[in-house]
Parts: structure tokens; C-alpha cells; sequence
């Protein structure tokens, strides 16, 4: 499936369950303690549907991590159904689950995660390495669409805050997967910064890209179309808005 290939259709007679690209149904996550256990995602039940942009909130220890860990096929559930791109992630087995992930998740994190000894080009291509095999052409104009092709060149430790986080996206994008996952994008930036990769996010959202974003900053949560709020492990899902939209496949 090709994001550029992604119509948005508004289509009456579809179900938010039937586009879903990630969908919960009764997802709980508990971690077995010293004597306690911690229930970190309470019986939550939501679907989020291809083109839609998420924003996750909530206090420090809420379960926001343990829920993106999820979404990212990094965990899975203790208890309840988790589908991504209509795939049941308890049946897989780790190396399924692995190659799964590599396709279907691009992953933006708030410390970047670059290798230190690789300029931004290598960066990128090390994940179409990882994907399938590497196109130098392919990653070089991955980083020209976030405004790096002259920058392919340079290491991470020779690249702004900013620009790092610009080559962590095209690295995330290099394989176009249906959902992006972004962990506090903008939690390491400067305001400038922080507008460029907004600026950025939000192209990505207008081309037909799902995006799910843990975010504390109110400022970018509000760039999203839906909140999803968590609270001590429970979820509170704010209203839908946006059309649905769904796949050409
Ligand atoms: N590996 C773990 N073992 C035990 N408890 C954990 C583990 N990871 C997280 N928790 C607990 O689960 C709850 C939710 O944590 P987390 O998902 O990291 O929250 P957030 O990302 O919102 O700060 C917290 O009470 C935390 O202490
Ligand atoms: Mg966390």
C-alpha cells in the first residue's frame, strides 16, 4: 500500500471499525509487580482510521508509553484484541511481528535515534536496509521533501536539533508505511524548530498519512484532528472529526 495512493473519500455506508488502521478492542496491559500489579492500560477500546491525525495526552505515568509501545507492535496486549491494518498482533510470532512492524510503522522519536557515525543519506537508507534493500535516489529524495537534499551529506552531530528530527521523519517515511508514531516530536526543539516540523507533520497529515503523536505541548496537540486523553491508564477519546477516509489498496 502506497500512501500516495491514499483517497480521501468520504463514504457514508463505511464504519469507522471497517477503515481502521489501528483498532482496540478491550486492550489492557498489566505488569505483573512486587506483590502489585500495575494495570499501566485500562480496557481501552478505540479505532483510528487511515488519514486521521491523533493526538495522545495525559500526565506523566498515564500509560501513554505503554500504549504507543503497543501501536508500535513493540508490546502487546495482556488482554483484548489489538488489530493493525486489520492484522491480529497476539497471533503473530516475533519475527512476523518484526517484519510487520518494519512495514507498517514509521516511528519519529523525541531523541531522534540517529546513528552517530552515519550522515543523514546513510540514515535513511539504513532503514530501507532494514525494509527491503536500500535506493540511494529513493532516500535522497525522501530528505529533499523535508527540505534536507543539501544536507545528505552531513552527520547528525553537524545538523540542528531540527534538522536531525527532519532526517528521523524521513527515515520514518522511507517506506511508506500506513501509520506514523511519534513520541513528543517536538518535546527536544526550539519554537523554530518546533514550527518547522509542525509545519512538516501537517503536510504529511494533508497528503493522506496517519499520524498518532504522544505530545505534552497543547500547541501541537491542537494541530490534530482527535485527542485521545489518558488518565491512570484509562482512555478518554474526544470526539471524531474529519471525514473518513479510506484505502485504495
Ligand atoms: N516495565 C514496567 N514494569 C512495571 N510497571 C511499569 C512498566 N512500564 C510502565 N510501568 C508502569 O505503568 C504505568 C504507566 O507507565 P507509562 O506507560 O510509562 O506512562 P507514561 O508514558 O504516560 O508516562 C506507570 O505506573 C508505570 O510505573
Ligand atoms: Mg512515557
Amino acid at each position: 500500500m502506497n500512501n500516495v495512493e491514499l483517497v480521501t473519500t468520504l463514504n457514508a455506508s463505511q464504519t469507522r471499525a471497517e477503515c481502521a488502521v489501528i483498532a482496540l478492542t478491550h486492550v489492557s496491559r498489566e505488569y505483573p509487580g512486587h506483590g502489585t500489579t500495575v494495570r499501566a492500560l485500562d480496557d481501552a477500546t478505540f479505532s483510528i482510521v487511515a488519514g486521521e491525525w491523533v493526538a495522545i495526552t495525559g500526565p506523566s505515568g498515564s500509560g501513554k508509553s505503554t500504549l504507543v509501545n503497543m501501536l508500535g507492535c513493540l508490546d502487546r496486549p495482556t488482554a483484548g484484541t489489538l488489530k493493525i491494518d486489520g492484522h491480529d498482533v497476539a497471533a503473530m510470532s516475533p519475527t512476523e511481528l518484526d517484519r510487520f512492524r518494519a512495514d507498517k510503522i514509521g516511528f519519529i522519536f523525541q531523541q531522534f535515534h540517529l546513528i552517530p557515525y552515519l550522515s543523514a543519506l546513510e540514515n535513511v537508507m539504513l532503514a530501507q536496509y532494514f525494509h527491503s534493500m536500500t535506493d540511494e535516489a529513493e532516500a535522497r529524495q525522501a530528505l529533499t521533501r523535508v527540505g534536507l537534499g543539501d544536507r545528505a551529506s552531513h552527520l547528525p552531530s553537524e545538523l540542528s536539533g531540527g534538522e536531525q528530527q527532519r532526517v528521523c521523519i524521513a527515515r520514518a517515511l522511507i517506506n511508506n508505511p500506513p501509520i506514523l508514531l511519534a513520541d513528543e516530536p517536538t518535546g527536544n526543539l526550539d519554537a523554530a524548530n518546533q514550527k518547522i516540523v509542525a509545519d512538516l507533520l501537517q503536510d504529511l497529515h494533508r497528503n493522506g498519512n496517519t499520524i498518532v503523536m504522544v505530545t505534552h505541548d497543547p500547541e501541537m496537540a491542537g494541530l490534530a484532528q482527535r485527542r485521545i486523553a489518558l488518565s491512570h491508564g484509562k482512555v478518554f477519546c474526544h470526539p471524531v472529526g474529519g471525514p473518513v477516509v479510506t484505502l485504495k489498496r
